[in-house]
């Protein structure tokens, strides 16, 4: 696909591993074109709050469904320094020349055979010890056949501030997981007008 320059500068950044450039050099952007890129831009702030949050959740690996282009996903990994996949649907999309850059590697789902260890498979692990992240998701139906599938026991929702007026499904403060046990744990400002927010399981 054809790159303007800030995606140019972009890519030699990521390329550099300068998470700390890539940030500010979103603030050059005007707001409409920001959410071309990434749908919510992380304040420093919230990365540290993020990472403190994982640390006391024993958190060290998140699976990001519907990740898109992965950059947030690439910025948390390199700010905070816990392992980050992405999961999406239409592979020939995303491997095409159309497609924007991918800025983490992306799995994607396996619409023939949806089993718990697919989950797994996509962290690299056998276990449950890694969190589930939705960021601007707007599928509930296909989010709670994630969670039918995941056995692990933290769930974090990023999306608009019920006051910015945007809908996204699951929401992150209203959250309908059709199942019990789940529990908003706690919540906070990831940029301006979005919100993150942690669901943990007994
Ligand atoms: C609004 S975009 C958000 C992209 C990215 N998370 C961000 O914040 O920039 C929603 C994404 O969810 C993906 N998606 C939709 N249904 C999905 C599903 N059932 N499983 C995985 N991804 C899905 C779409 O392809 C799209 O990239």
């Amino acid at each position: 696909m054809f790159k303007d320059s800030f995606e140019e500068q972009l890519l030699v950044l990521t390329q550099a591993k300068d998470w700390k450039a890539v940030l500010e050099l979103s603030e050059s952007l005007p707001l409409d074109r920001k959410s071309k890129y990434l749908w919510t831009w992380p304040t420093g702030e919230a990365l540290e709050n993020l990472k403190s949050t994982l640390h006391q959740l024993g958190i060290q690996k998140l699976l990001s469904i519907g990740c898109g282009t992965g950059l947030l996903e690439w910025i948390i990994a390199e700010s905070i320094g816990v392992s980050v996949y992405g999961l999406e649907v239409d592979r020939s999309w995303w491997e095409s020349s159309y497609s924007p850059t991918s800025y983490i590697k992306l799995n994607f789902i396996n619409e023939i055979c949806m089993q718990p260890s697919f989950l797994q498979e996509c962290c690299d692990t056998k276990k449950w010890d890694f969190a589930l992240v939705f960021c601007f998701f707007n599928n509930g139906e296909a989010f709670r056949e994630y969670l039918r599938l995941y056995h692990g026991s933290v769930v974090i929702i990023v999306g608009p501030s019920p006051e910015v007026g945007i809908h996204t499904d699951p929401a992150p403060l209203k959250a309908d997981f059709c199942e019990s046990g789940w529990k908003l744990l706690k919540y906070f400002n990831i940029s301006n007008d979005d919100i993150i927010s942690f669901y943990t399981k007994s």
